[in-house]
């Protein structure tokens, strides 16, 4: 069976879960907890190489002020509690975004829990936070021009390689299945550039239903698909891809 190198999940349905429930939307963010530290102690069992979650995006910011503030509690709460934990199994963490829109105490933290599971060679686990697919892209470009600009780089060298490599995920291999759940069909300015070729999976259940078993449930209808990478049936069946490394750009 072939397992995915990088998962990527877009966690959505926290607030309709607990609305069905009566609550306020908080509780559900709260709920969203625990299937975060189940999807994580499942991927270091079964030995997936990356893991990115979809935490808050650059449009979140736009929710009310409550519900924001609630959010980053959260994140500060679980970093505080879990960071030990993540250590211990080897996983290193980092934060993906435009942190510089975080609280400085936040953005502490995360730079302290970055640090802390630097070395580790297990899981590499991206929390976006303050993310946006089309922000990560536009930075890229704020580099790679300044780049030019000073006359380090010719605008003519810039490629696939060179671009990927100033992105967020740069050094990871492609996010080979891309799971969203909350019943909506669509990518809501997560990685644009990275999901090129990823395998998506949708599934109704809300970010809180969510579990190991629900991973497993996404792996294995990932594994009974076919990449053909742009190649014909045949093509791709010969040659096997590697899978995230298809496609042209050679990470
Ligand atoms: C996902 O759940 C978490 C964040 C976007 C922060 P939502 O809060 O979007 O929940 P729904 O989609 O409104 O149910
Ligand atoms: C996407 O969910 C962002 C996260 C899960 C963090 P949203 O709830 O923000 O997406 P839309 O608004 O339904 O597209
Ligand atoms: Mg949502």
């Amino acid at each position: 069976m072939t397992l995915p190198k990088h998962i990527a999940i877009v966690m959505d349905g926290n607030g309709r879960w607990a609305e069905a429930r009566g609550e306020p939307r908080t509780a559900g963010h709260r709920a969203g907890i625990e299937p975060v530290r189940q999807v994580i102690r499942e991927c270091v069992q079964l030995g997936v190489s990356a893991l990115t979650l979809f935490a808050f995006s650059s449009e979140n910011w736009r929710r009310p002020e409550t519900e924001v503030a609630t959010l980053m509690g959260l994140f500060m709460e679980a970093l505080d509690r879990e960071v030990e934990e993540l250590h211990a199994n080897r996983v290193r963490l980092r934060v993906i975004g435009n942190r510089q829109r975080l609280a400085v105490r936040l953005q502490q933290r995360i730079a302290e829990a970055e640090a802390k599971t630097a070395g580790n060679d297990g899981l590499c686990l991206q929390v976006a936070v303050s993310y946006g697919g089309r922000w990560d892209v536009v930075e890229a470009a704020k580099r790679l021009a300044a780049r030019a600009a000073s006359g380090a780089l010719r605008a003519n060298d810039i490629d696939e390689e060179l671009f990927a490599a100033e992105l967020q995920l740069a050094g990871l291999p492609d996010p080979d299945l891309f799971i969203r759940t909350g019943g909506d069909h669509r990518v809501s300015n997560f990685l644009l550039w990275n999901i090129a070729y990823a395998e998506l999976y949708f599934t109704d259940l809300l970010w809180p239903d969510f579990d190991a078993t629900e991973l497993q449930r996404a792996i294995e209808d990932f594994t009974g698909r076919e990449r053909r990478f742009g190649l014909t049936g045949t093509q791709a069946g010969a040659t096997k891809p590697s899978g995230s490394t298809a496609g042209g750009s050679k990470k």
